[in-house]
This record gives C-alpha cells, sequence and structure tokens, in this order.
C-alpha cells in the first residue's frame, strides 16, 4: 500500500480565541479530499486544544505542538503524554527546530520524547533538519541522519512516526527549499532508514517537508516521490491551508 499524503498544520504559538474560531470555520468550510487520500492534522497551541477538537470537522484531527519527556508530577508547565491521551488527542509534534534551538532539545531528549509518546498510544510527527550553516558546510545529512538515529535507537516501531524534514533555514523566511532540494533528503532519509532500521519502515515512513511552504508552491513539492506531504506553518492559519491540502490529487 502506498504512502497516504499526510498534511499538517502548526499555528505554533499565534492566535486568540477568535482567531482560532475563525480558522477552524475557514477548515470546516473548506472542499478537501477524502481521508482515503490525505490525512490531515492541525495543531493549536495547548490551551486551544479543546475546542478545535470539539468544534472541527471530524476528517481533521488534532496534535499538540509538545509533551513531556515522561510521566507528569513536578514539572511546572509541562503537559504530558497522559493527559494528551486522556482527552483524545492523537497526534504531538517533537522535536521542532524551534525548540532544539530555543529551548536546547538535543536529539537525545528529543529520541526519549517521542519513544515517550508512542508508549502511551499517541502518534508523532517527529521533525529533524539542517541549519544553513550545517547545510554550507555539506553537512545535511549527517545532521539529519544524527537527530533521526536518536529516534531510531528508541524507537521499534515505526507505525506511528511520521518525519518532517524541516530544514532551518526555510522555516519562516519564505525561502522555500526547491522541491529538487527537498527530494534529495527525503530521498536519503529514506535509504537511512533502509540501511539503518529496515526497508520495510523505509518503504513505508511518510516523510514530510516543512518550511515556508505555501498555496503557490505546494504543487511542485508535493510532485516528488519522496515527498509524502507537509508541515505547514504560517500559512497553515491562512485559507490557502486548504489548497496545499488539496495538493494531495
Ligand atoms: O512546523 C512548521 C514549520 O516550522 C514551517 O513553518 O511554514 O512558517 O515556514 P513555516
Amino acid at each position: 500500500m502506498g504512502r497516504k499524503f499526510f498534511v499538517g498544520g502548526n499555528w505554533k504559538c499565534n492566535g486568540t480565541s477568535g482567531e482560532v474560531k475563525k480558522i477552524v470555520e475557514t477548515l470546516n468550510a473548506g472542499k478537501i479530499p477524502s481521508t482515503d487520500v490525505v490525512e490531515v492534522v492541525v495543531s493549536p497551541p495547548y490551551v486551544f486544544l479543546p475546542v478545535v477538537k470539539s468544534s472541527l470537522r471530524p476528517e481533521i484531527q488534532v496534535a499538540a505542538q509538545n509533551c513531556w519527556v515522561k510521566k507528569g508530577g513536578a514539572y511546572t508547565g509541562e503537559v504530558s503524554a497522559e493527559m494528551l491521551a486522556d482527552l483524545d488527542i492523537p497526534w504531538v509534534i517533537l522535536g521542532h527546530s524551534e525548540r532544539r534551538a530555543l529551548l536546547n532539545e538535543s536529539n537525545e531528549f528529543v529520541g526519549d520524547k517521542v519513544a515517550y509518546a508512542l508508549s502511551k498510544g499517541l502518534k508523532v510527527i517527529a521533525c529533524v533538519g539542517e541549519t544553513l550553516e550545517q547545510r554550507e558546510a555539506g553537512t545535511t545529512m549527517e545532521v539529519v541522519a544524527a537527530q533521526t538515529k536518536a529516534i531510531a535507537d528508541r524507537v521499534t516501531d515505526w507505525t506511528n512516526v511520521v518525519v518532517a524534514y524541516e530544514p532551518v533555514w526555510a522555516i519562516g523566511t519564505g525561502k522555500v527549499a526547491s522541491p529538487e532540494q527537498a527530494q534529495e533528503v527525503h530521498c536519503e532519509l529514506r535509504k537511512w532508514l533502509a540501511a539503518n532500521v529496515s526497508s520495510e519502515v523505509a518503504s513505508t515512513t511518510r516523510i514530510i517537508y516543512g518550511g515556508s511552504v505555501n498555496g503557490a508552491n505546494c504543487k511542485e513539492l508535493a510532485a516528488k516521490p519522496d515527498v509524502d506531504g507537509f508541515l505547514v506553518g504560517g500559512a497553515s492559519l491562512k485559507p490557502e491551508f486548504i489548497d496545499i491540502i488539496n495538493s494531495a490529487t
């Protein structure tokens, strides 16, 4: 069976309750392909998760933007995987570059989080990607492989993992990776999975692209054989997110 196209919308730390209501209305009114064709997941900030989940059309799922690395307890400000599972939040984004950079999340810490979230029944969008400096130094694959290895060292079942390749230099900059650049890394990453995990995991795991995806550039990126969808930031707050979802067809 082929890999089902996946479109995630990461709302990051954006939105008032009024704005969130409008985004949900737009998503509910938009014409999108069936869930047989595309899996759509939006990720509002924690405080809006329950209201978005209850007001959104059932074909669109929700994700948290992070969760704690182990069982909850005396960890002020954190939200545990158990809490998300309890609220029937099916997905969580882990290892986003903003958290890696701003909150010093290491590869190992992200790997631990992925393993723990999966063990609690969550599905994970695991983010990897190089900085501009690393790309210019020619170490893109080395960086992405090390980030993926920290996950592979801790995870045996990849069924509920989607890997998001998000070059840091493309995030929020308007400088989208070219379809060729995205395809090259996705293809290498799949080869890495085949060599280091299994050919089954390599051929079935979805590798999605993130970084300045919008309604105008999504079609060309989606046409690449190893691009299985997108993780969209800025444009997921706008009506063009519907166009991005439709790039699945
Ligand atoms: O998680 C999403 C990415 O960080 C991409 O963000 O589409 O605003 O560049 P962006």
